[in-house]
């Protein structure tokens, strides 16, 4: 499915469907076996990414379950064999040098195929029910950029001598490193100024909350006005498709999913009220009533096969390269757009070759 600089990824399904609770049509699956299928069918599809989210508790209801990602993400390492995995976490939890270990088996169980998404959480009740401090918004970003930095060294294989507010290293190697390239990618996720500040220092990709067009531009542009060394900064979008033969028929969809949230549990209402108010993503979906996690539909994927695909090619020219897609129902949703909508994508990304094979301009200038 990688046409020029377009991938397209999917959420594995580890706290159970996206936008509502109680859908006839996706009876709620949060199981490793349904985790193992989905991913395996993605991989099927062409798609070419996976992102395994980390929460320990399930952030809608925590009495249901949650699949838990670093496990989960070295098991589907083994049993995959072309789609990119990429774990989430949050640095409070691991010591950085354990999670750079754990990060640089997976690489190689994957072959190279391994990325990490830092999250600086939100989920202040996951935290102070385990006694973890939950420190205030920013502070939070000052333990995790220190956090990050150590993490980065170790996984690039170098000897890491570290003293810091936080932690302190002493002659740290770890050893094999990535025996495929220099070492697992890293994604960012998180709106904020210190996360921008971070994304600029030490991301190799920035993960943008689903918005519409305009507001993703305007992101996009900031950071492209930052400096950085090293190799041009990544875009990617989360998003919540719906895409149909004609737009009234998504609408119809979008109105079925939307009756069941109210009915039975908008998963992005559940989730706010456990959330850091200091969050900006929080501050980001209230702006636009949607459906999904992260922006969800507010990136407006909400169409006909052709307005989704238009769509995409619109985010592309903006700077995004990686899709991160949800569907409801999921492996029906996930296979429809494989088959309607890369289509399309790609074919007109054959008519505009000319555009869309053109570097970015920060790509063009490092
Ligand atoms: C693509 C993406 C994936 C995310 N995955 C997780 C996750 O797995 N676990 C989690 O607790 N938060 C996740 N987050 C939320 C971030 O933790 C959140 O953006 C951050 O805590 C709030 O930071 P901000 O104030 O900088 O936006 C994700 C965010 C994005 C954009």
């Amino acid at each position: 499915m990688s046409e020029g600089t377009i991938r397209f990824g999917v959420w594995a399904p580890v706290h159970g469907p996206r936008a509502a609770l109680g859908d006839p049509r996706e009876p709620f699956d949060a199981s490793w076996d349904h985790n193992l299928a989905v991913v395996l069918e993605a991989e099927e599809l062409g798609f070419d990414s996976t992102l395994i989210a980390q929460h320990t508790v399930n952030p809608h209801l925590p009495e249901n379950d949650q699949l838990e990602a670093w496990t989960a993400a070295a098991a589907l390492a083994a049993l995959t064999s072309r789609i990119e995995i990429i774990a989430a976490i949050k640095p409070y939890i691991l010591h950085p040098v354990f999670l750079a270990k754990m990060a640089l088996q997976i690489e190689n169980v994957s072959r190279g195929r391994f990325g990490l998404n830092f999250v600086n959480a939100w989920n202040k009740t996951e935290f102070e029910r385990a006694g973890i401090p939950f420190g205030e918004h920013d502070e939070r970003y000052a333990y995790g950029a220190e956090w990050i930095s150590i993490v980065s060294r170790l996984i690039a294989g170098e000897e890491v001598t570290h003293q810091g507010r936080h932690f302190s290293i002493d002659g740290y190697r770890l050893t094999p490193k990535s025996l495929y390239r220099r070492r697992p990618s890293i994604y960012i996720g998180g709106e904020s100024e210190p996360a921008r500040d971070l994304v600029a220092r030490q991301g190799d990709t920035w993960f943008i909350n689903g918005q519409p067009l305009d507001a993703v531009a305007g992101l996009v542009e900031d950071l492209r006005g930052r400096s950085r060394s090293g190799a041009a900064l990544r875009y990617g979008l989360a998003a919540f498709v719906i895409a149909r033969d004609t737009e009234a028929e998504a609408q119809e969809e979008y109105d079925r999913l939307l009756a069941l949230a109210g009915a039975n549990g908008d998963v992005h209402a559940l989730q706010s009220r456990k959330a850091d108010p200091g969050a900006v993503m929080f501050r980001t979906i209230a702006k636009t009533a949607s459906l999904g996690t992260n922006g969800g539909t507010a990136a407006g994927l909400v169409g006909s096969y052709d307005q989704v695909a238009e769509r995409i090619l619109a985010f592309h020219d903006a700077g995004i390269e990686l899709f991160m897609l949800q569907f409801q129902p999921l492996r029906s949703e996930m296979k429809r757009f494989a088959e309607h909508v890369v289509s399309r994508v790609r074919s007109s990304r054959v008519n505009r070759a000319d555009t869309l094979e053109r570097p970015t301009r920060q790509q063009a200038a490092t």
